[in-house]
């Protein structure tokens, strides 16, 4: 039997834990944040899980240059995270990290359960390993010649020249960017998930879940060509000691994803019926992962595969988008484009970025653009100029003529119809995270209700009769029209709708409320609920961000 409610379970990626968080972070958060919303509004049950990904070599470095443990440095960064997103308004039902202990335990299982199955391959590899430090390099950290074109410089996964791929054992005399040292080749056993012999059922999850057209072309190219994935690193590292290989540390890509499983568990605590409802095999709950593009491979392929071979769910669909670009090029330090969370935080209302970025939002993957002169000119006109407009200019005549009582309003007032029919589009668009539509569907509903404003001039009326039928039931319709499109961009806004509730004189509206009939309703006096974005705030912003 279908339920009546579906039962949702979201993710956004695990911002690692070694610096703080950006616009391009809040980009996805927002994104993730304003779905979650979306189908909170519409009565679903939904929950919205994150944590930071506090593993990994970069992090250990950066403890060590800042002299701190690692432990301290991602408790510090954790707090900042924290604070940031909540700046921005995200509504995580819970944060946690992958440095916990719910995230160990689920990383050892699911080790466990893949070696049981034989999924687990040794395999001895050739390292570089830089002496003076003592530790294997990752390719980030070897500089060297392509082996290909023999263009220098070149980290050692792959040429930023020739766009050739190699083994950092390959590179002409390669150089530790740590010591500047030459390294050694030293040998060392490493774990591999075997991802080559995963059966057809494992590679073709996607084929039957929701995953973006342009994701599933490269899917299809990875496929045909799947080698075993390496996920052992060898002590120093920060992060999970491998049951029965000492010294031996998860790669920080493995625990990560099951820091999802990890912060729901944390969020369900011990109620182990509705975490296993989620996570069985069996389950009929929808799991949908929110990411950026550059990471399409560890979701699509890497953690479901892992989660099959651990007799765990695997997700229904995993939703990625494109970068951020500030005015048409890659954030900048020195152009002060390099913004971060807090910075945007000190100047703007975080719901101007949130609805900008929603106005350029579609289900694709390609790039966003923040460019700033269209970023103040569309918040100001769409949401001062054309939304909260229709409060302010109403309400004062509802106020001043009518003690706040609103007229009797026929429900099938033609803008009433209007709205009805466009609901059924701005829902679609909400559900296929098409938010640029949504955002068009619903300032085309504004500019039709100012439209009604204007030609029926209520402030000519009244000023020929105080008590003016036709004044009063225009200032009716135009707060009617402002409380659903209130609702519709609740998502989006939640604490203007938060205020326009108080406003309106109304509590926990909903999807539902689209057809409340507000006919003889006394709303309150109305006070301004944003005022337009300063060129100089921008500016100031760019200042701060400079390096
Ligand atoms: O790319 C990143 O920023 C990673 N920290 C994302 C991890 S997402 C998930 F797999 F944990
Ligand atoms: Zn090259």
């Amino acid at each position: 039997m279908p339920k009546d409610k579906r039962e949702i379970l979201v993710t956004s990626a695990l911002p690692y834990a070694n610096g703080e968080l950006h616009l391009g972070h809040m980009l996805e958060q927002i994104q993730t944040d304003i779905w979650v919303r979306y189908q909170k509004l519409i009565g679903n049950e939904c929950t919205y899980v994150c944590a930071d990904d506090a593993h990994g070599t970069p992090i250990m470095l950066r403890a060590e240059e800042l002299g701190i443990d690692p432990e301290s440095l991602i408790s510090d960064v954790y707090d900042n995270h924290l604070r940031d997103s909540k700046g921005f308004l995200i509504d995580h039902d819970n944060y946690h990290s992958t440095h916990s202990d719910e995230n160990k335990y689920f990383s050892e299982l699911i080790f466990e359960r893949c070696k049981e199955k034989g999924y687990i391959l040794e395999k001895e590899i050739d390292q570089l390993f830089d002496i003076e430090k003592q530790i294997f390099l990752s390719d980030r950290y070897v500089k060297g010649i392509c082996p290909s074109c023999r263009a220098k410089d070149q980290y050692g996964d792959n040429c930023e020249v020739c766009g050739k791929t190699y083994l950092a054992t390959d590179l002409i005399d390669p150089i530790s960017t740590l010591s500047d040292t030459i390294p050694e080749v030293k040998k060392s056993l490493h774990l591999f998930f075997a991802l080559s012999q995963l059966n057809n059922e494992a590679k073709s999850w996607f084929k039957s879940s929701k995953v973006q057209k342009q994701a599933l072309n490269k899917l299809n190219e990875w496929i045909d060509d799947l080698r075993d994935w390496d996920i052992s690193r060898d002590a120093p590292y920060f992060g999970f000691e491998i049951p029965n290989y000492p010294n031996k540390y998860f790669y920080v890509w493995l625990d990560a994803p099951i820091g999802y499983l990890a912060s729901h568990k944390n969020f369900l605590s011990e109620d182990t019926e509705e975490f296993s409802k989620y996570w069985n095999e069996d389950t009929t709950t929808e799991l949908y992962h929110f990411i950026g593009k550059d990471i399409i491979y560890f979701h699509a392929l890497f953690f479901p595969a892992l989660l099959l071979k651990a007799n765990f769910r695997q997700p229904t669909g995993v939703f990625a988008h494109g970068f951020l670009t500030i005015d048409g090029e890659k954030m900048s330090k020195s152009k002060g484009t390099f913004i971060l969370a807090d910075t945007y935080l000190k100047h703007l209302d975080p719901q101007f970025i949130r609805y900008y970025f929603s106005t350029k939002l579609t289900e694709g993957i390609e790039d966003i653009d923040l460019n700033l002169e269209d970023f103040i000119q569309k918040t100001n006109s769409d949401l001062v100029g054309k939304y909260i407009n229709l409060a302010s200019r109403s309400s004062n005549f509802i106020t001043k003529y009518f003690n706040g009582r609103l007229s009797e309003i026929d429900e099938n007032h033609e803008l009433l119809q209007l709205s009805r029919k466009a609901s059924e589009k701005i829902f679609i668009h909400y559900e296929n995270r098409e938010f640029s539509k949504a955002t068009k569907e619903i300032m085309l509903l504004a500019d039709k209700t100012n439209q009604y404003f204007d030609n029926n001039k209520p402030w000519e009326e009244i000023k020929k009769d105080n008590n003016s039928l036709l004044a009063h039931e225009v200032c009716s319709v135009t707060l009617l029209m402002f409380k659903n499109i209130s609702i519709f961009l609740s998502p989006i806004l939640p604490n203007i709708f938060k205020e326009s509730q108080g406003f309106l004189n109304l509590k926990n509206l909903s999807w539902a409320d689209l057809d409340l009939d507000l006919s003889g309703h006394t709303i309150n006096e109305y006070s301004p609920l944003i005022t337009r974005i300063e060129k100089e705030s921008i500016s100031r912003i760019i200042e701060d961000s400079k390096e």
